[in-house]
């Protein structure tokens, strides 16, 4: 563990918490209707712990443009965390970055096949979209959550920036702007999409909009920086997931392409634009500003 890796803040132990009870819940509403294996698989994935940080980023989005009521967006968080948990038991597969370890566990096409992996992983997808929809809210606002979430996730998103991830492997050149558009939408884009989500379950004004889209943009590009850093400076133990991969994989990584050093001081960067963008939210800001600090500066 690397001592000088800063602890998460309480508020974050606290949501993941509610939100692991939520999950747990729709699971067993679940458990009667879908088929064992695929449910087994389901559970292990989502339950298999990790940091929890888009639910939060988007219950602390959600509270800083005066969001009260939590239980409002936690089908939102739920959506998020399946959504997230998709794209990384994809990610995990042979034919992608082929990876044996994940939240401390064998990945989920380790621990089952990779047939169950892939399916646990589609019906995950669908999860969070079908999760969206329970959402005690306006209709237009439901419609425009999916949308958003469609497009953060989708080629345009999340899938676009793996498929550059993948291309860039086997691509000699690179430079650092490639790099951030590979970052922004791998990775990014639903963390982005986790703050401006709270931020419109809050009926958030447009000033208040701009600030967590602003903040999302910046927190979403330092948190694969963070990833990358700790890729190739952290132990296996410590991430739960294998260290030192991307480099081995020839990944293209702020890392990679600008040095550890370099790595570390535009890391910091983005810390103080998240920072700046919080203050626009007053006191109620304040825990988006320790999310901030806390993502540059975890151990794992
Ligand atoms: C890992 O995400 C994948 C990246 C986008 C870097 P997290 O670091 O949030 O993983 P968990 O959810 O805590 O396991
Ligand atoms: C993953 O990036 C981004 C996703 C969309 C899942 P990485 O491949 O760096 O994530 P880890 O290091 O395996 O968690
Ligand atoms: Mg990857
Ligand atoms: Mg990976
Ligand atoms: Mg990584």
């Amino acid at each position: 563990m690397n001592p000088k890796a800063m602890k998460a803040p309480d508020f974050l132990a606290d949501y993941a918490k509610q939100l692991e009870q939520s999950v747990k819940m729709v699971l067993a509403e679940h458990q009667q209707v879908v088929q064992h294996r695929l449910w087994d698989a389901m559970s292990y994935a989502l339950l298999a712990g990790g940091k929890r940080v888009r639910p939060a980023l988007l219950m602390a989005c959600f509270k800083a443009c005066g969001g009260s009521n939590e239980k409002q967006a936690m089908p939102a968080a739920i959506s998020i965390e399946c959504m997230h948990t998709y794209s990384l038991i994809h990610d995990d597969l042979p034919c992608m970055d082929n990876d044996d370890l994940r939240r401390g566990k064998p990945t989920c096409h380790k621990q089952f096949d990779e047939a169950t992996a892939v399916l646990a992983a589609d019906a995950l997808q669908t999860l969070a979209f079908e999760r969206l929809t329970m959402i005690d809210l306006d209709a237009d606002i439901r419609v425009d959550l999916i949308r958003r979430l469609a497009i953060a996730a989708g080629a345009q998103g999340m899938v676009g920036g793996q498929m550059m991830d993948m291309q860039a492997e086997i691509c000699t050149v690179r430079n650092v702007l490639d790099v951030e558009r590979i970052h922004l939408h791998k990775t990014g884009a639903l963390i982005r999409y986790s703050c401006e989500a709270g931020a419109l379950l809050a009926g958030a004004n447009a000033q208040e909009m701009h600030a967590c889209s602003r903040y999302g943009e910046a927190v979403g590009l330092l948190f694969q920086i963070a990833d990358d850093i700790l890729d190739a400076t952290a132990t296996s133990d410590a991430l739960g997931k294998s260290a030192g991969k991307d480099a081995t994989q020839n990944k293209a990584t702020y890392v990679s392409i600008e040095g550890l050093q370099r790595a570390r001081e535009l890391a910091e960067n983005l810390r103080n634009i998240a920072l700046e963008a919080c203050t626009n939210l007053g006191e109620r800001g304040k825990p988006l500003a320790a999310l901030a600090d806390y993502i540059l500066e975890r151990g794992q």
